[in-house]
């Protein structure tokens, strides 16, 4: 990933120390900066909780079978979507298990993945040459993508240099991980994941990895589950069995409900997988790929004000349901604050003005698709705007 130049990135650091944003960054940085209150990592350094973050000990998680025996629907149906099967074990990939061969080939570098019932096969060959290690971890259900960390006989992780491509059906450079003249076959196989690296990979696609300070690759959960949201939930068990039969002097939930954020917050904690707008601006991102993180660019639409409890990610998203895929389905998150009918002025209530085009299907030309070429995919715009053709990408 890029970063920002070092002089900007000191500026801003320096400007967010000790907490949250004061007015003067608003005289140093464009008025964009009020988008943003804090990054993830400044969320992570304070005590409440907050998802990424790591444990001390693994007990304090029981996994989501536990919680189904209390919330059946909520379990039922967040098992089925794409954030709770967003990784596995290789063994365990329906891709890899679908296909017996993918290949891609770059100049003289042929590369294969072989899939046999329970393990699959990472080759690259120069033609004099070749190297072969089993895989160990599939990240992404497959909606754009899928990629593959492995490791080699000293324990570490690497990255597989290519990419299962859902639009391609086959293999690709792994997004930004393109290289025209490699060194040697080993470069063009693999990038080295340090140990850091993996433990932040893990923590935003699995559950219960990060265990004292290190990736506990045996117990964890993998995907995003329930206690990757709501915090280890051992706790909460207890003291809800307790209230259920009638014991005295239970109170405290003792687990965390993300329903009780303010709004800039609330999209700032899906923000701590997804990037929020802090995140992205450090991270130097820019351009159509900022698409992939919607936090970001949610932020930054008109709609949104100083925050709006009616735009968060959970007005138009249920995080335990599968994603809706028709336009129309969404017209009613817009509505809460539009109003529509010809000539309708807003109101207190629905301060938003009536569109002068349609009455509905808005997110279908206010939040375009946007193709992000190293994804081989298409992103939703979450800055909701008027599109005008031929525009440049609205930074
Ligand atoms: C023994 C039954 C039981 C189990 C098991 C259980 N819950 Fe609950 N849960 C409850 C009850 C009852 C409430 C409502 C408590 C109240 O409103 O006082 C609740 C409330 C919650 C809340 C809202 C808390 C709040 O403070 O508003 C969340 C979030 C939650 N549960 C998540 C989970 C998760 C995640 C798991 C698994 C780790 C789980 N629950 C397991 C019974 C259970
Ligand atoms: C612990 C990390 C994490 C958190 C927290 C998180 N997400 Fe995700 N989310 C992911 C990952 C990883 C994916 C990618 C799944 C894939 O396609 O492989 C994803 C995918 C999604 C998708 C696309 C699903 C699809 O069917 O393509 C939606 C929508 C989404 N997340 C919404 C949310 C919302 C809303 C929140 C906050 C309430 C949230 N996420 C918080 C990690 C997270
Ligand atoms: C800060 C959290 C975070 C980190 C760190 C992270 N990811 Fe992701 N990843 C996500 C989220 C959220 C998505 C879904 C949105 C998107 O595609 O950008 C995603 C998407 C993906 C996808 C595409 C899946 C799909 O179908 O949308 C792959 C593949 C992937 N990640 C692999 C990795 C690997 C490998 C690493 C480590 C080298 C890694 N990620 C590190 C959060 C993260
Ligand atoms: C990607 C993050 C995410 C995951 C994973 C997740 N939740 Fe939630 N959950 C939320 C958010 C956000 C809310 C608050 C919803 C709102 O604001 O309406 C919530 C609310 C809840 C509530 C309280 C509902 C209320 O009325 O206040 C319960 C109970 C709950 N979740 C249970 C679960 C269980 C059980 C699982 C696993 C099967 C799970 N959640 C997985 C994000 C998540
Ligand atoms: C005003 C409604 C709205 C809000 C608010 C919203 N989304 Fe979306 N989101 C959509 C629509 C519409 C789609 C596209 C659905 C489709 O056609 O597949 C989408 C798609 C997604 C996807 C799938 C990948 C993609 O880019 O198509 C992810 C991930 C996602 N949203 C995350 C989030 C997160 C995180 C938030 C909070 C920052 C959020 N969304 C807030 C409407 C919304
Ligand atoms: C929280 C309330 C709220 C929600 C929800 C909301 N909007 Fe808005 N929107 C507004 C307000 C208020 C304005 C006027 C802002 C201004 O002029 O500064 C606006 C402005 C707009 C504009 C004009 C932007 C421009 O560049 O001039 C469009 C287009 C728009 N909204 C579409 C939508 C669509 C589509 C949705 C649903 C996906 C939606 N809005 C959801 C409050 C909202
Ligand atoms: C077929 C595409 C399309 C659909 C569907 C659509 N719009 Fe629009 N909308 C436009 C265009 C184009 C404009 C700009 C019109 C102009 O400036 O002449 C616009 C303008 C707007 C504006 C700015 C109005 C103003 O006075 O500044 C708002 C707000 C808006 N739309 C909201 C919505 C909402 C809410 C919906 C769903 C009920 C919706 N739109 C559906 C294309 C669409």
């Amino acid at each position: 990933m890029l970063l920002a130049p070092q002089a900007l990135r000191n500026a801003l650091m320096t400007l967010r120390r000790g907490g949250r944003l004061v007015l003067l960054a608003t005289v140093l940085l464009p008025s964009h900066s009020l988008f943003g209150q804090l990054s993830t990592e400044d969320h992570l350094a304070e005590s409440t909780f907050w998802p990424t973050q790591g444990c001390e000990s693994r007990e304090g998680f029981v996994g989501a079978a536990a919680c189904a025996k209390c919330h059946a629907v909520k379990s039922s149906q967040q098992e089925s979507t794409q954030m709770a099967l967003n990784m596995m074990p290789a063994s365990a990939s329906e891709i890899l298990r679908g296909h017996s061969d993918l290949t891609f080939a770059v100049n003289k570098y042929k590369y294969k993945i072989e899939n046999a019932a329970d393990q699959s096969n990472y080759s690259v060959s120069d033609g004099t040459k070749s190297l072969s290690f089993p895989l160990a971890w599939a990240f992404g259900a497959g909606r754009v993508g899928q990629s593959y960390l492995f490791k080699k006989d000293d324990g570490q992780f690497y990255e597989a240099r290519v990419t299962y491509f859902a639009n391609l059906k086959n293999l690709g450079f792994t997004p930004s991980r393109e290289l025209s003249s490699p060194s040697g076959i080993d470069e063009a196989m693999y990038r080295p994941v340090g140990q850091a690296e993996a433990i932040r990979c893990f923590s935003c696609h699995a559950t219960a990895s990060t265990i004292g300070g290190h990736l506990d690759e045996s117990h964890l959960i993998p995907g995003v589950s329930c206690e990757a949201c709501h915090s280890p939930g051992r706790k909460h068990v207890l003291a809800m069995d307790g209230m259920l039969s009638g014991k005295p002097g239970t109170k405290k939930t003792e687990i965390f409900n993300p329903a009780h954020l303010a709004p800039t917050e609330a999209v700032e904690f899906c923000g701590a997988c997804h990037g929020d707008w802090w995140d992205v601006k450090l991270s130097g991102v820019k351009g159509v790929s900022s698409t992939r993180s919607a936090p970001a660019r949610l932020v930054t639409s008109k709609c949104w004000g100083k925050g709006e409890a009616r735009l968060t990610c959970t007005a138009c998203h249920d995080p335990h349901q599968q994603l809706k895929t028709e336009s129309v389905e969404y017209d009613e998150a817009c509505l809460q604050c539009h109003v529509n009918s010809s000539g309708a002025k807003p109101t207190a209530s629905h301060p938003g003005p009536a569109c002068p085009t349609a009455r509905e299907r808005c997110t279908s030309c206010h939040m375009p698709k946007t193709y992000v070429p190293e994804m081989h995919s298409n992103f939703t715009d979450h800055r909701i705007r008027i599109v005008r053709s031929g525009e440049p990408f609205p930074e």
